[in-house]
C-alpha cells in the first residue's frame, strides 16, 4: 500500500493552519506600527521643527551662498535633494552647485551637462551657478582616484567666485562607495578643515546596504543618536540664531519637497534605468538627509 511516505508538512498546511494566520496577523500588525512611527518621525522633522538649529544648523539656515560639491551629474539629486530645497527655502539664500566632472564615463558628458540644467532649475539652483567641470584630471572614472590638488583648486576657485559661505559634501563612504564621491570627500574634508578661510562644511552621511534602501525605515535608527535635540526642540524651540548645535543635522523632506526630487530626476533621462524607479522611493537619502560638520584643526 502507497501511503505518503514523508511526515514533512506541506507549506499549503502550515499558511492555512491558524498559528502561522496569528503570527502573520501579529507581525503585520507590528509593521504597520513601525511604518507609522517612521512617517509621524518624518511629519515631525520636515514640518514641527524643520526650522530649530538642533536639527538644522543655524549656519546652514542663514547661508547666503550655499555651495553643493558632488562628483557627477545627478548626484545632487540622488543624495543631496533634502538638503538642498530646505536650505534653499530660505529667499535670502543663494543655491550653488559644483559637479567636479561632467559625468563622461560613457560618452554622454554633454548630454548629461544639459540634463544637470534641468534638475537644478527644479531644485531652486540657477542656471549660471549650476556647474559641471570637464577637467582632464577630473573624469568620470569608477577606477581611478582623483588628485586632491586639483579638486580643492576646483572648489575653491568657486568659493571665491560665488562668496560661499557654507558647503555640503560626501562623506568618506561616498554614499555609494564611488571612488570619484570618496576622492571629492577627502579633498573637501582636508580643505574645510586646514584653511582658515574655508567655508564650514558639512558631509551627508554613509550607512550600510541595508539602512540606505530600507525606506523610512531607517529613520527611527538614524534619529536615535537626535533624540534629545528632538525632544528639545518640541518642548522648547530654539531660534535660528543658536549656534550650539551647528555640529550635525537632520533634515527632511517635506511631501512637496518629495515630489520636487523626483521631478529633478525625470531631467537626468539618460540616467534612467527601472532600478532608479525603486531607488527614488527606497533610498533614504531622498527622504531625509544626515549631516556631520567638519571640524577645523587648529
Ligand atoms: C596632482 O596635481 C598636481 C598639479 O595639478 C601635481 O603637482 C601633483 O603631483 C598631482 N598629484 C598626484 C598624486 O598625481
Amino acid at each position: 500500500m502507497a501511503s505518503r511516505p514523508s511526515a514533512r508538512p506541506r507549506l499549503a498546511d502550515i499558511v492555512r493552519s491558524k498559528a502561522f494566520r496569528r503570527a502573520a496577523k501579529i507581525f503585520i500588525r507590528i509593521l504597520t506600527i513601525i511604518l507609522a512611527v517612521c512617517i509621524v518621525l518624518q511629519v515631525i522633522l520636515a514640518y514641527a521643527i524643520a526650522k530649530d538649529p538642533r536639527i538644522f544648523p543655524a549656519a546652514l539656515q542663514r547661508s547666503k551662498n550655499l555651495l553643493i560639491v558632488t562628483a557627477h551629474p545627478d548626484d545632487e539629486t540622488l543624495f543631496f535633494a533634502p538638503s538642498i530645497l530646505s536650505v534653499l527655502d530660505n529667499p535670502v539664500t543663494t543655491g550653488g552647485l559644483l559637479v567636479l566632472s561632467n559625468g563622461n564615463n560613457y560618452g554622454l558628458g554633454d548630454v548629461r551637462k544639459v540634463e544637470l540644467k534641468g534638475a537644478c532649475e527644479v531644485l531652486g539652483v540657477a542656471e549660471d551657478r549650476c556647474e559641471a567641470l570637464n577637467r582632464p584630471e577630473l573624469q568620470d572614472n569608477p577606477r581611478q582616484w582623483w588628485n586632491e590638488t586639483a579638486i580643492i583648486s576646483s572648489v575653491k576657485e568657486y568659493v571665491e567666485k560665488w562668496k560661499i559661505d557654507a558647503i555640503i559634501t560626501f562623506d568618506e563612504g561616498g554614499i555609494s562607495g564611488h571612488i570619484n564621491h570618496r576622492a571629492v570627500s577627502g579633498a573637501v574634508k582636508k580643505y574645510g578643515s586646514t584653511d582658515s578661510n574655508a567655508p564650514v562644511t558639512y558631509l551627508l552621511s554613509s550607512v550600510t546596504l541595508l539602512r540606505k534602501y530600507s525606506f523610512l525605515f531607517d529613520l527611527p535608527l538614524t534619529s536615535l543618536s537626535f533624540t534629545w535635540r528632538i525632544v528639545g526642540a518640541l518642548i522648547s524651540p530654539a531660534s535660528a540664531t543658536e549656534q550650539d548645535f551647528g555640529d550635525r543635522a537632520l533634515i527632511a523632506n517635506t511631501w512637496p519637497y518629495y515630489l520636487r526630487t523626483r521631478e529633478a530626476f525625470r531631467s537626468h533621462h539618460s540616467q534612467y534605468s527601472w532600478d532608479r524607479s525603486l531607488y527614488l522611493v527606497l533610498a533614504r537619502q531622498v527622504w531625509f538627509n544626515d549631516l556631520v560638520r567638519v571640524e577645523r584643526q587648529h
